[in-house]
């Protein structure tokens, strides 16, 4: 059998229950969509949520603004009312989210214990710091359940939250708080991480130094370590909530109102605060909870992610509780104690859906490639990658040892900007094969470009992988920037004249029409499943007064996919004796103004970099010699060809 047609079928038994059981089924969904693509979407939007004032049927889909596009006109809702208050009648004593401590403490809440949790959060924000609609809110939080509280009290009231990831910077932090314009911050005193406290408090007081328009930071205390509070600004969640009435009337919302901001890194300039409103957004987290990971009533479901990210937004939070799933939430990292935790997890709470990244997996592997057979994971049905390729070892081991050669393995590909899954198998109906992401979800019109003529590419081609139709949980905008939104995703690609959604992917078929993913097209990268712009990185590094020239790529990293190498040019580089001094001088920048997520694994002083006569920088060269690769391409364009050469013995030696 060759590669491409290694295929593995899914488990029969686990099919019979299964939402799609079959490639049949999956078929009839995709020619529903394609035959009726208003029809097919209003009627999920009505079978799956439920409604203040349902929309208008004409109004399905509104592309007058393409690409602005308006999804359920005339709809009311309101997210936290999807996600709480109309699971109350059947469910109010289940659990809604299962959180481990790092240190191995436990909480259960209850769908009604959330309910009041929310209301009591939502009262609070509302009553004791004036948010109202539309204002911004700052979720700077670790993953504690008060950060979900938090998310869905923003919801409640129809505050859009920007939930920053814990650990960017101050730096990072304030530039995202500014350009919300964020009133208010929520935070913690801090956690713990491998049995020792963290604090993020004292980050929020770094990034609030300068002059920002936060009004109000309320702190939960979660390490009861010390932390300066301002006088004024700085409240005590602790003490707030106990007054807040366990009742607070969800906001009535449209369908198009704003729900969320998340930043995340593009090929240019500063991070871009993407936009996910209402309706569209949590309709695709609640379809694709139930047809990707098929969660049954019963189950108990775990993704691993951060609610930083956009994985925690959809698939900790608002999928699983919209369906009225029970949602696992942890603080610490899989590998401490030891790399057996999760396993030990999976067997404790009898996990039935287990989603992770590749850099998880590969970690888990390499440390503890026993493990999983220490415990008894027989609840496991199905386990989920996400967040970058993930290569056929890593996926074989997840395959055979984590899931006994029994569960279905749903390689997942979105983005931030996507809302939810586009391109992934169904757990009991795709025949799936290591490492590939299989088809489009049914509803979703994703294809394999070529960026010059807009047509399919062939089998085995690389092209870029676009959608080109809007969908309802699609990205509506970059805030505060129009311009910036329609160039970064619509001015690439183009279908018959018309621009269509480019993702940055580059991806390939195969002969059954499935997709691989290939890795980004444009100047992001991808470490350990976090995405980074190298001019995000390079504006740090060059903030070190002795950089003068500065180039960042990505070079193939056996754990984390890939990692960061620098190639700097200082202005005075006559005391470079210490070479290390000076790497470590530059990551102490970049930590301080992005993160520790961003450092150089690797860094290059070098005389010069490889530029073009125009002064564009040749970064396929700077790839090809952080990969060791020999340099294909023809160097004689350079305004001084010499440099690369100089380079070459620099990084070789
Ligand atoms: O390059 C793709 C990669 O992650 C990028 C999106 O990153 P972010 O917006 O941070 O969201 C991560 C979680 C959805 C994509 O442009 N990526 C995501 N999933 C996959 C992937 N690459 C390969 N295979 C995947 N399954």
């Amino acid at each position: 059998m060759s590669e491409t047609t290694e295929l593995y079928y899914p488990n029969r038994e686990l099919a019979k229950e299964a939402r799609i059981k079959n490639m049949c089924e999956y078929e009839d969904l995709v020619k529903w969509a394609e035959e009726d693509y208003e029809g097919f979407w209003a009627h999920y939007a009505k079978e799956k949520l439920d409604w203040f004032e349902l929309f208008d049927e004409e109004k399905v889909l509104d592309e007058s603004d393409f690409p602005f596009v308006k999804w359920f006109g005339g709809g009311k809702l309101n997210v936290a009312y999807q996600c709480i208050d109309r699971h109350l009648d059947k469910r109010k004593n289940k659990a809604a989210i299962i959180w481990e401590g790092d240190r191995g403490d436990k909480r259960i809440i209850t769908y009604l214990e959330l309910y009041q949790e929310v209301n009591r959060f939502a009262n609070l924000l509302k009553n004791e710091f004036g948010v109202k609609k539309g204002d911004r809110v700052v979720i700077y939080m670790p993953m504690i359940p008060e950060a979900a509280f938090a998310m869905l009290a923003c919801a409640r009231i129809g505050a859009i939250h920007s939930v920053v990831f814990g650990g960017f910077s101050a730096e990072a932090l304030r530039d995202r708080i500014i350009d919300a314009e964020a009133k208010v911050v929520i935070t913690a005193d801090g956690a713990y991480r491998k049995d020792k406290p963290y604090m993020l408090k004292p980050v929020v007081d770094v990034a609030l130094e300068e002059e920002t328009p936060v009004e109000k930071v309320l702190v939960v205390e979660r390490n009861n370590e010390e932390i300066a509070w301002v006088k004024g600004r700085d409240y005590s969640y602790n003490e707030l909530i106990q007054t807040q009435s366990a009742t607070c009337k969800p906001e009535v919302m449209e369908s198009e109102d704003p729900l969320f901001l998340l930043y995340t890194s593009g090929s240019t300039g500063k991070p871009k605060g993407v936009q996910h409103n209402q309706a569209g957004y949590i309709l695709w987290a609640q379809m694709t909870m139930e047809w990707v990971f098929d969660v049954k009533e019963n189950d108990t479901y775990w993704c691993t992610a951060d609610i930083g990210w956009i994985t925690g937004h959809t698939y900790i939070v608002y999928g699983p509780l919209a369906m009225g799933a029970t949602t696992v939430m942890f603080e610490g990292v899989p590998t401490y104690p030891d790399a057996g935790r999760p396993w030990k997890m999976v067997e404790e709470y009898r996990i039935n859906q287990f989603y992770t990244a590749p850099t998880a997996i590969r970690v888990l592997h390499k440390m503890g490639e026993e493990e999983p057979s220490k415990y008894d994971l027989s609840s496991l049905k199905v386990l989920g990658t996400v967040g970058e390729p993930i290569d056929p070892p890593a996926w074989k081991w997840y395959y055979e040892v984590v899931g006994g050669g029994r569960c279905a393995i749903v390689d997942t590909y979105w983005q931030t900007e996507t809302g939810g899954h586009i391109v992934s198998p169904l757990p009991f109906a795709t025949p799936i094969k290591p490492a590939c992401a299989t088809l489009p979800l049914p509803g979703i019109f994703g294809e394999i470009l070529d960026p010059q003529t807009g047509e399919r590419v062939p089998v085995g081609e690389k092209g870029y992988m676009c959608v080109t139709k809007p969908w309802p949980s699609m990205i509506r905008g970059v805030w505060g920037d129009p311009e910036r939104f329609k160039k970064s995703y619509f001015g690439d690609v183009k279908k018959n004249g018309k621009p269509v959604y480019f993702t940055g992917d580059g991806a390939v078929y195969d002969e059954l029409g499935y997709i691989t993913i290939t890795g980004r097209t444009d100047d992001v990268i991808n470490v350990s499943g976090h995405r980074l712009g190298t001019a995000e990185i390079e504006a740090a590094i060059k903030k070190h007064p002795n950089v003068a020239e500065v180039a960042v790529v990505g070079k193939p990293h056996e754990i984390k996919g890939e990692s960061i190498f620098a190639y700097v040019v200082l202005k005075d580089d006559e005391g470079l004796g210490d070479e290390v001094a000076e790497m470590k001088a530059i990551n102490a920048v970049i930590k301080s103004e992005i993160g520790n997520i961003a450092l150089c694994d690797d860094i290059a002083f070098v005389p010069g970099l490889p530029k073009t006569r125009s002064g564009k920088i040749m970064r396929r060269i700077l790839r090809a010699i952080a990969k060791g690769e020999p340099i294909t391409q023809d160097t004689s364009t350079l305004e001084d060809p010499s440099v690369v050469e100089k380079i070459q013995t620099i990084v070789n030696k």
